[in-house]
């Protein structure tokens, strides 16, 4: 029999990081339980959310020029008889809460990131002809709360797969919105951890990411009684059969803790590539910041992860242009960047962010020297990120095969550094780990050979001997 023609349809739109990406899963998970068919077309969605970022201006007013080409498609389906709702989530939907809808009045549903299990609930308000908002932190744990995907679901979404396994932030560095628009910090049970990373294995996921605003903060309570953190839990993930490969992101410098340190170095799942953001090399900013620790104390951490593992790669967030940056200040987050060498890292010019305690600060950097600094840093970052991935050409590494590339015959995949590597091999390979030759770097992509075809290593294996990392 034929799906009935009444089903609706749901579109969501995700901005902002890697937790609101989880969040998106979730709620398309949720929804589905009530009656709702994901859709990758707005224009022919019953339902449309925007779950949304606040930790920039920039990312936030880009959810209201999206709102004002959604009211004039809302006004078009009015006009064929079709009633869509719209709906922000995510953080400006907790950051400014009500004050959406008063701003862009096609806002039918706002929810913030703690609300999301709630949703069938204030659809069915917004059906009655209510304006519907709930930014409240609940006090059940919304992960909890909301229906599990079915494996179909799961599947589809492929070899790669997040797991937030906690949520909010209780550091409150000055510049940033997270401990107001996440909450406080709450870890997941290590029983619902462990439970969903089964199933995202029984569904063929051979990657797991786990998550949190600030992941190496999670603790829990062991299988054994005994009190776990990140390290522990990392360990206990990679029993679970088919989990070839895991990551975790994002990590604060203060919460890389011993156990941590030896999963690196014990635990051949865990990649090595670790995101570890300092945001600035200069102590002065770094106190300004809040972010309680010195440039020094990050440089000796980096010291004990690499003597750990000495092929890791590191990330990190750079922000410029902090109230009071001097050009000596800079220089010295410069510094910073040419001591550790970075294989990517991620820099943005500081966005003063209404609530946040250095919103009130004097010392604000003029933007054309913000731009140039930015300009400077990510210079510097590119120039090492080039000369990292140039270090991988000639080099034999497993490849987590994860979809089609885009030449035909041709599949992506990632390094265990997350490189993107692209590989001629049959889609079957999906999902699967094979030995590749890089033979060239093409812009960011890593271009490879498959040498464990079962017709045996080619010839040009012999110059590719080379097992270490890049
Ligand atoms: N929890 C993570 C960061 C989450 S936000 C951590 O502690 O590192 C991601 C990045 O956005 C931050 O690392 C920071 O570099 C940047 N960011 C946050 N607030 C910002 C602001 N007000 N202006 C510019 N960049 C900001
Ligand atoms: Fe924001 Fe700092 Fe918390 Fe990261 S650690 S989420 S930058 S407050
Ligand atoms: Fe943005 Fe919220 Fe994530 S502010 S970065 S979506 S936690």
């Amino acid at each position: 029999m034929a799906a009935p023609e009444t089903k609706k349809r749901v579109y969501i739109k995700t901005y902002g990081c890697q937790m609101n990406v989880y969040d998106s899963e979730r709620m398309t998970d949720a929804l589905a339980a009530d009656g709702y068919a994901p859709t990758d077309r707005m224009d022919e969605a019953d339902l449309v959310l925007l779950n949304t970022c606040h930790i920039r201006e920039k990312a936030a007013e880009k959810v209201y020029s999206e709102l004002g080409r959604i009211r004039v498609m809302k006004e078009e389906a009015a006009r064929s008889g079709r009633s869509v709702t719209v709906g922000v989530t995510g953080c400006v939907a907790q950051a400014e809460g009500a004050e959406i809808a008063r701003r862009a009045p096609v806002v039918d549903l706002v929810v913030g990131p703690q609300s999301y299990q709630h949703l069938p609930r204030l659809l069915g308000e917004v059906a009655a002809g209510r304006r519907a908002v709930e930014t409240e932190f609940a006090i059940e744990e919304k992960f909890a709360a909301l229906p599990k995907a079915t494996r179909s679901q799961t599947r589809s979404r492929g070899v790669t797969a997040f797991l937030t396994i906690q949520e909010g932030c209780d550091k409150f560095c000055t510049f940033c919105v997270v401990p107001y628009t996440r909450g406080a910090e709450v870890s997941r049970p290590v029983a619902a951890i462990l439970d969903e990373a089964r199933r995202l294995a029984d569904a063929g996921v051979r990657e797991l990411t786990l998550l949190g605003q600030n992941v190496n903060a999670w603790h829990g309570t062991g299988e054994d009684g005994r009190a776990w953190g990140l390290g522990e839990l990392l360990f206990r993930i990679a029993e679970i059969p088919g989990l070839d490969r895991l990551r975790y992101t994002t990590s604060h410098p203060r919460d890389m803790d011993d156990a941590l340190i030896a999963a690196h170095r014990d635990l051949p799942a865990l990649m090595p590539y670790l995101h570890l953001p300092v945001q600035s090399g200069s102590d002065r900013i770094l106190a300004a910041m809040n972010r309680k620790h010195k440039a020094a104390d990050y440089i000796r951490l980096v010291e004990r992860i690499r003597a750990a593992r000495p092929d890791i790669a590191l990330s990190s967030d750079f922000i410029v242009g902090f109230p009071g940056e001097s050009e000596a200040d800079f220089e010295a987050t410069l510094r910073l960047i040419e001591e550790v060498g970075y294989g990517s890292a991620f820099s943005f010019k500081y966005s003063a962010r209404p609530g946040t305690p250095a919103a009130l600060k004097d010392g604000a950097v003029e933007e054309a020297v913000m731009a140039e600094r930015l300009s400077r840093l990510q210079a510097l970052v590119d120039a090492q990120s080039e000369a990292f991935n140039r270090a991988a050409v000639g080099k034999v590494m497993d490849v987590l095969f994860e979809k089609p590339g885009r030449g035909p015959g041709q599949l992506m995949g990632r390094s265990p550094w997350l490189q993107p590597v692209a590989v001629e091999a049959p889609p079957e390979r999906i999902g699967t780990i094979g030995r590749v030759a890089i033979d060239a770097l093409v812009t960011h992509t890593l271009v490879g050979t498959l040498v464990d075809m079962p017709a045996g290593p080619r010839p040009a294996l012999m110059a590719h001997s080379a097992e270490t990392a890049p």
